[in-house]
């Protein structure tokens, strides 16, 4: 969350820091600002809201400078107003931060009983006062770095410059990722690769703890002791292109309709389309070789992860624990080192996901990273990579990089069932077939089943309560229908276990509330359908969303039905995820709503 970028560069910066922040704005885009130093002050413009506020301002009011650092944020303490945007200044420092700045309240008093004035509602401006501080009190600018660096706890990337020292950024990391960027006479810095993309693919990852003194020739690196540290240089993959909507009206409806090639993509690299088997992947990850595996993720990620556990379980006879990394975390869950832990994270950042990824390696766990930022903290932490190669995803409500997780998900347990003996030579082929065969199925579902959601997503835009019901792998799905809702139409809706209805929510059905029914035709279809009749008997609008063998079958008179073809269980997650994005997504459309960048979310969650 919050994206950071700097420049020390010859030419005017605060155009392309804007530019760079345009690409990380998928960390948040409650407010943002850029400062310079010119002729021996710093200056500032930012901006509330989207970084187009910024962008008008700086048409407005243009800033010049050949240094400069810039923020696009996500509010975490004190409202995302203009007065709270970064970068944050005190008597010739300037700071902008991601992160949470832990002890913040402490610093605060103290820096105030010493006279301090503060300005924001933030954690962030006690870096500033404090630095500020150390210089009045006669210290050096990495003096008082190193000092303030002592005093703050908790989570930071910080980029910082200082007024009477025009040619140098410091940064520091502890948590959220910071890149160098190195360039031609020119340095760079930034949240990511890919917000340096377009000015260099040169680039140092700072590890916790460094903090680095940038220059217009080269960086200095210091850990936290304060020794002179190198760190590799590397050349990034990140490309400068930016992708755009194509045909469509927004990133989320572009990576519905992409879903296909990109599920083709991934499981090209994990079986082989010609036999029909899987393919050997990683050295250093044995499924064959642990006694149970511990899953934990965030947000569609877990819930891709708990349709994985029902894979695991169900074809490598492996016991999964899952858990949603903040929990899993704080959890004290006793691991053994005959365990695995696997972490799903589009982003590779998500704080929560890093955290518990650390708890198991000093467990002495092997650990596996489903990933699809290949060059994120996460996939550089892990023993083993399994990529899910769905390539940048914009829109903040996930959609390609859950069916690409899922699609993943379900090769590495096919393959796991068959290293543990537990899938043999004719099941691998029949699986995996099924796999081969779903980009075509995703195809034509999403080629036919526009109209009828678009009729319905006009009904749910109005609800202001929406019940997702499934069994099996159908029920983690139901929460992912229901989460895609929320995300982007913020209408209230809930994903239950359909055999969980009579325990509580039943007691919501109305005439109101519909009721989304997620139920092919598989093992559990007759008793789903049971739960739909006590939904019926209570007035409920069920909105069923099931196969041809079901609807042939089904009496039912529901409210509408999504008829998607039959396809065998393996695959069905993957095709019955497409109905729930796109109602979420029309509803949304319907509403009016941003559907890319929703209110108050960020698709890289690096705080707490
Ligand atoms: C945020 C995003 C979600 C995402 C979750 C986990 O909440 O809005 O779309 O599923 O973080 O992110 P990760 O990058 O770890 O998959």
């Amino acid at each position: 969350m919050c994206g950071i970028v700097g420049i020390v560069g010859q030419q005017p910066v605060s155009e392309r820091l804007v530019d760079a922040l345009k690409r990380l704005e998928y960390r948040g885009y409650d407010s943002a600002g850029v400062a310079t130093i010119t002729e021996g002050a710093l200056h500032r413009r930012r901006a509330e809201g989207k970084l187009v506020n910024l962008k008008t301002r700086l048409k407005e009011e243009p800033l010049s400078g050949t240094i400069g650092i810039a923020h696009t944020r996500w509010a975490t303490h004190g409202a995302p107003t203009e007065c709270n945007a970064h970068p944050h200044f005190s008597d010739g420092v300037a700071v902008v931060h991601n992160g949470i700045i832990e002890n913040f309240a402490e610093l605060k008093d103290e820096l105030a009983a010493a006279g301090a004035e503060f300005q924001t509602d933030t954690d962030t401006e006690v870096v500033a006062q404090l630095l500020a501080k150390y210089r009045r009190d006669g210290m050096g600018c990495q003096e008082a770095m190193h000092a303030m660096l002592k005093r703050v706890k908790g989570t930071f990337g910080l980029a910082i410059l200082f007024q009477d020292d025009p040619s140098t950024i410091i940064a520091a990391r502890n948590g959220p990722p910071l890149v160098i960027g190195h360039g031609d006479g020119e340095m760079f810095l930034g949240s990511d690769a890919i917000a340096l993309a377009p000015f260099t693919n040169d680039i140092t990852y700072l590890v916790d703890g460094d903090w680095a003194v940038i220059g217009k020739t080269g960086v200095q690196i210091f850990d936290s002791e304060g020794n002179v540290v190198t760190r590799p240089r590397q050349i990034s993959m990140a490309t400068a292109h930016l992708v755009d909507k194509g045909n469509h009206r927004h990133f989320m409806e572009r990576e519905i309709y992409e879903q296909p090639e990109v599920v083709a993509r991934a499981l090209g690299h994990y079986v082989n389309f010609i036999d029909n088997r899987v393919v050997p992947v990683s050295d250093g990850f044995d499924f064959a070789k642990v006694a149970s595996l511990a899953i934990s993720a965030c947000g569609t990620a877990y819930l891709a992860g708990l349709i994985g556990k029902y894979w695991f379980e169900r074809y490598a006879r492996l016991p999964v624990e899952i858990d949603v990394a903040s929990e899993f975390r704080y959890r004290e869950i006793p691991l053994s080192p005959q365990s695995a832990a696997l972490f799903i994270s589009q982003s590779g950042e998500t704080a929560d996901t890093l955290a518990s990824l650390r708890y198991c390696k000093e467990h002495g766990l092997k650990i596996g990273a489903v990933i699809n930022a290949r060059e994120s903290t996460i996939a550089r932490e892990a023993d083993a990579v399994f990529p899910i190669l769905a390539g940048p995803e914009i829109g903040v409500a996930s959609t390609k990089a859950f069916t690409c997780q899922l699609a993943v998900l379900a090769a590495l347990a096919i393959g796991a069932g068959k290293g543990r003996g537990t899938v043999t030579d004719d099941e691998e082929q029949a699986l995996v077939k099924s796999l081969t065969e779903m980009p075509h199925i995703m195809r034509q579902v999403l080629n036919s089943i526009q109209p009828k959601i678009e009729l319905l997503s006009r009904e749910l835009s109005k609800c202001r309560d929406v019940l997702y019901l499934g069994r099996g792998t159908n029920f983690p799905l139901a929460m992912e229908g229901a989460l895609k809702l929320k995300e982007i139409s913020y209408i209230h809706a809930e994903g239950y276990a359909a055999g969980e209805l009579k325990h509580g929510p039943i007691a919501l059905i109305d005439e109101n509330m519909p009721v989304i029914v997620i139920a092919p035709h598989d093992r559990f279809f007759d008793k789903t359908v049971s739960n739909m009749q006590e939904v019926a008997a209570r007035g409920g609008r069920i909105i069923l969303i099931t196969d041809e063998r079901g609807a042939a079958i089904s009496k039912l008179d529901t409210m509408h039905r999504i008829v998607l073809p039959s396809v065998e269980e393996i695959i069905a997650p993957m095709i019955f995820s497409l109905p729930l994005q796109l109602l979420a997504y029309h509803a949304a459309v319907f509403m009016g709503t941003d559907v890319d960048q929703p209110r108050n979310l960020a698709k890289s969650v690096t705080v707490e």
